[in-house]
């Protein structure tokens, strides 16, 4: 089955007009406007949300264990990176390298500045399914004030695309991933994911307590690590210079 869509050229904020509306909608509603007087961040921020943005918020129902469901922002920031790269259109014969990229956990990056984030909403509804709200921001087209997909795809000498584009490459992905996430696990989008995340071999301090996984469990010290990538249930894989993973 399709997509219900709702388009609207100004609403507070995509995400709210689901967290209010969802129980009367049809599953994979995605609703998409031009503008929103009060966009939703991650953390209580507020998103700026000028003309351009491809602005939407989709819902869905998902069926899976609740530990698996930080996964699902990470198969949302998969679906936007893939599609932007999706509509260049042909690589050239001697290849090209992706200009999208992950911030973890969920920003979308172009050539190293933010132009995209998601925020992904759950709640239990039961039976074991889980109803989805995930909103999805992109500065498709406005330069000013801060910087957007294409005025890097003009940089390049590429074709231009518009939100509409985006959008329909989306959506399909969207419902893809998060059906193999529900059946499998994200096994099977590593390697695509990690293609397009910043973080391999970074190097991060970890303070030596119970928020990561590994033996050093209540010392206080500050350790070095380096980013090694992202286990199956989603966890910050990292490893000391003992080669010890945390
Ligand atoms: C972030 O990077 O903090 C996530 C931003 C998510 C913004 C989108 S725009 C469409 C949807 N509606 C909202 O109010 N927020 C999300």
């Amino acid at each position: 089955g399709g997509w219900t869509v709702l388009a609207g050229r100004q609403v507070a904020s995509t995400q709210r007009v689901l967290e209010e509306n969802a129980k009367a909608l049809p599953r994979n509603t995605v609703v998409v406007a031009d503008t929103q007087t009060q966009g939703k961040g991650r953390a209580g921020n507020a998103w700026v949300s000028p003309e351009g943005c491809l602005m939407c918020s989709v819902y869905c129902h998902v069926a899976m264990e609740g530990r698996k469901l930080p996964l699902l922002q990470y198969a949302t920031t998969l679906a936007v990176v893939e599609s932007l790269e999706a509509l260049r259109g042909p690589a050239p014969a001697e290849g090209r390298a992706n200009f999208a990229s992950i911030k973890w956990p969920n920003d979308i990056y172009v050539r190293g500045t933010k132009v995209g984030g998601v925020l992904c909403q759950t709640v239990y509804r039961g039976s074991g399914a889980f109803q989805l709200i995930a909103g999805i921001g992109v500065n498709v087209d406005n330069d000013e004030p801060t910087f957007c997909v294409n005025q890097v795809l003009r940089e390049l000498g590429e074709r231009e695309i518009a939100r509409e584009e985006l959008l329909a490459l989306m959506l399909p992905r969207l419902l893809r991933f998060y059906r193999i996430i529900a059946e499998e696990s994200f096994a099977p989008l590593l390697r695509d994911y990690y293609g397009f995340w910043l973080h391999s071999g970074q190097k991060l301090k970890v303070k030596g307590d119970a928020s990561v996984r590994g033996d050093t469990a209540g010392s206080e010290e500050h350790k070095d690590v380096v980013v090694t990538g992202l286990s199956d249930d989603g966890f910050l894989l990292a490893e000391d210079e003992n080669r010890a993973v945390m």
